[in-house]
């Protein structure tokens, strides 16, 4: 059974496809096998692995990576539950990609550079950690622009979902997107939640020197448009 974890993640980052293209071109570009870090509910893994590449999904949550493991189906692919920032593997990888800000919930710079150091022991030789950043203060079209955006919405079982971003909040360093989550059982009952997502801020500049202090090569960047419900972002590229 999914658990609403994965529910959640689904409503709220599974329709997101405006990266997708630049993970398969990154994934011809670099031979070897592919880590995705903080893979989800595995929308990037899956999208590789079914492509034919040797993928790897390391995710710290269990029912994330559990529902990923059965949408895998016949398709193989690797699984590690673990932090990004302390975990260890037995191979190297020519291509490390962490989409969709998941850099960003690293815990700032400390955080980041505790996964720095774990990812450069991972990649092989020329191989490439490539990071989706973005900043939602921008003030581009789409989920940082502050409109109101429609609410997503399932069905799971006979019970309703949905989920809408209300606001972004500022507190010291990060962004809050604050999100309005409603259930409705069968019976009619209505549970509804507050749930804010914090994303540290920081910029493709940043990143750079703490991956060159880490011991990785810049690459060039790559960009990722906006789409009327996510803002663009910048893809920064590291060589090992
Ligand atoms: C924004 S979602 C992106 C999910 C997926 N990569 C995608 O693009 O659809 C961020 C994911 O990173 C995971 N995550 C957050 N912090 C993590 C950490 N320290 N180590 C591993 N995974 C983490 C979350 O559980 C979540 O699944």
């Amino acid at each position: 059974m999914i658990s609403e974890a994965a529910i959640w993640h689904d409503l709220e980052c599974g329709s997101y496809d405006a990266d997708l293209e630049c993970w398969r071109e990154l994934a011809d570009q670099y031979s070897g096998p592919i880590l995705d870090v903080g893979a989800g509910n595995g929308r990037v893994t899956l999208m590789l692995a079914e492509l034919g590449h040797d993928v790897t999904a390391l995710e710290v949550n269990r029912s994330l990576l559990a529902t990923l493991v059965e949408r895998s189906g016949s398709i193989g692919i690797g699984t590690i539950c673990a932090d990004a920032r302390d975990f260890q593997l037995d191979r190297a990888f020519g291509l490390i990609i962490v989409p969709m800000l998941t850099i960003q919930l690293f815990g700032g710079a400390e955080g980041r550079a505790r996964f720095f150091a774990a990812a450069a022991e991972q990649l092989s030789g020329g191989g490439c950690l490539a990071l989706a950043i973005a900043d939602l203060r921008d003030g581009e079209e789409g989920a940082g622009s502050g409109e109101q955006l429609e609410a997503d919405v399932c069905t799971v079982g006979s019970s309703s979902y949905s989920t809408r971003a209300t606001a972004l909040r500022e507190r010291d360093g990060q962004v809050g997107i604050e999100r309005r989550r409603e259930i409705v059982s069968p019976d009619g009952s209505t549970v509804v939640r507050a749930a804010t997502d914090w994303i540290d801020l920081t910029t493709a500049d940043q990143l750079e020197a703490e991956g060159a202090a880490a011991g990785l090569a810049i690459a060039p960047r790559r960009q990722i448009a906006a789409t009327s419900e996510y803002v663009g972002s910048v893809v920064v590229c590291l060589n090992g």
